[in-house]
């Protein structure tokens, strides 16, 4: 698969990783069903029954909340002629049932009913096909791996410092859907660099430093001053202070970085809009930003988070899902809650648009990267070429 996209070092990628269809279905086996990819929230899954879906390439996966309390994934394929058999892409059941020819799942898998099978079918033989689910502070993960890769390194480094916010108890006040023009990868290397933060999100910028993105070498006096004076008084309130940054070429990233001056929430004016969620206990936690490669990269406020995952639809279209969530006794105004990151968001689907129309065109060569704030375009870059080269993780 590595013969398929040719890379040289320290520049943007070739046209065909963008637009070629035989890459695409590489990505999704290479990249997609071999990683662990972000689902949802634990607190959309808060009761028995309720469930989520995640759509990668021509699988579906059901994350269920389990009778006893157990999270359960499944593959969205009935164990008798192969129809989808949940009833919509989110929403809570007693039982999957079957709307072809009505087999009946209980919500761990197994096959509870099949009407007109005879007296000598083996009911219980049959089940919805499992699929490795993981939760952990809040977030839940699904992979389609038969042997998915470690998720215990991922969760020592998320629980303490992203489980302090809560998560696990917030709900989902606002909720954007996008269609975006472009491929997921220009999504994902423009949600890698802060180059061109300051020429196109002035909501961001109000609360943000433009620096501090992994790989971008500037230095900031203000913002080290900042980040080290923000590192005391959070270790004094019980907070890790090291940051976790794509250890060993691992696909993730969980890093504490301090807002400017005055602001203590990712907000227009920088006023937190409620009180911190979950055990914190001072509104001044900066902004806690966790990336799980290949589709979700998130941040945390004291008083709200926001999580983007990625669903690509085709080499040309990536469809995204934007979470805005609070504690769930927090009353909050829904348009104060997405005023920062719906429009960073949207200028960012801009910018990704002209991108990918750009890599489009006949005119496209790949371009050099900036060895000062594009370094982790350039790591993205290589995970992903790497991800590439390594076999899949599943019988295609
Ligand atoms: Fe599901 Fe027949 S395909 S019951
Ligand atoms: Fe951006």
């Amino acid at each position: 698969m590595s013969d398929l996209v040719h890379r040289t070092p320290g520049w943007s990628l070739p046209q065909a990783a963008y637009t070629d269809p035989d890459v695409f279905a590489a990505d999704l086996e290479h990249v997609f069903a071999a990683h662990w990819l972000f689902a949802g929230h634990t607190g959309e899954l808060d009761a028995p029954g309720r469930f989520l879906t995640v759509d990668v390439g021509r699988d579906r996966v059901i994350v269920v909340r389990g009778e006893g309390g157990a999270l359960h994934a499944h593959h969205d394929v009935c164990a008798h002629r192969g129809s989808r058999v949940a009833p919509d892409v989110r929403g809570q059941v007693r039982a999957f049932v079957c709307p072809y020819h009505q087999w009946v799942y209980d919500l761990d898998g197994t096959l509870r009913s099949a009407r007109l099978m005879g007296d000598c079918f083996a009911t219980r033989s049959y089940r919805l096909a499992p699929v490795a689910v993981r939760e952990s502070a809040g977030l839940v993960f699904v992979c389609l791996a038969d042997a998915p890769p470690d998720f215990d390194a991922f969760a020592a480094a998320l629980e303490p410092r992203l489980g302090p916010h809560g998560l696990a108890d917030a709900h989902v006040v606002v909720r954007e859907r996008y269609r975006v023009a472009a491929n997921w990868k220009t999504l994902v290397e423009n949600n890698r660099e802060c180059y061109h933060c300051a020429g196109s999100h002035p909501e961001f910028s109000l609360s943000n430093f433009d620096v501090g993105v992994n790989g971008d070498v500037r230095t900031n006096p203000r913002y080290d001053r900042a980040l080290a004076a923000a590192r005391a008084r959070w270790r004094a309130q019980g907070l890790p202070g090291e940051d976790v940054n794509f250890p060993d070429g691992a696909p993730y990233r969980v890093a504490r970085l301090p807002l400017r001056e005055g602001f203590l929430s990712e907000t227009l004016d920088g006023r937190p809009l409620a009180a911190p969620m979950g055990t914190l206990t001072d509104p001044d936690v900066g902004s806690l930003r966790v990336i799980s490669l290949p589709n979700l990269w998130a941040h945390a406020n004291a008083d709200y988070a926001v999580t983007t995952r990625l669903t690509p639809v085709d080499a040309g279209t990536t469809d995204v899902e934007l979470c805005f969530l609070t504690a769930r006794d927090a009353t909050v105004d829904p348009d104060a809650l997405a005023a920062v990151w719906r429009a960073t968001s949207e200028q960012d689907w801009e910018l990704c648009e002209r991108n990918g129309a750009g890599i489009a065109s006949r005119g496209y060569r790949p371009g050099p990267l900036s060895p000062v704030v594009e370094a982790s375009v350039e790591a993205v870059l290589d995970w992903y070429v790497s991800a590439l080269a390594r076999p899949a993780r599943r019988a295609a």
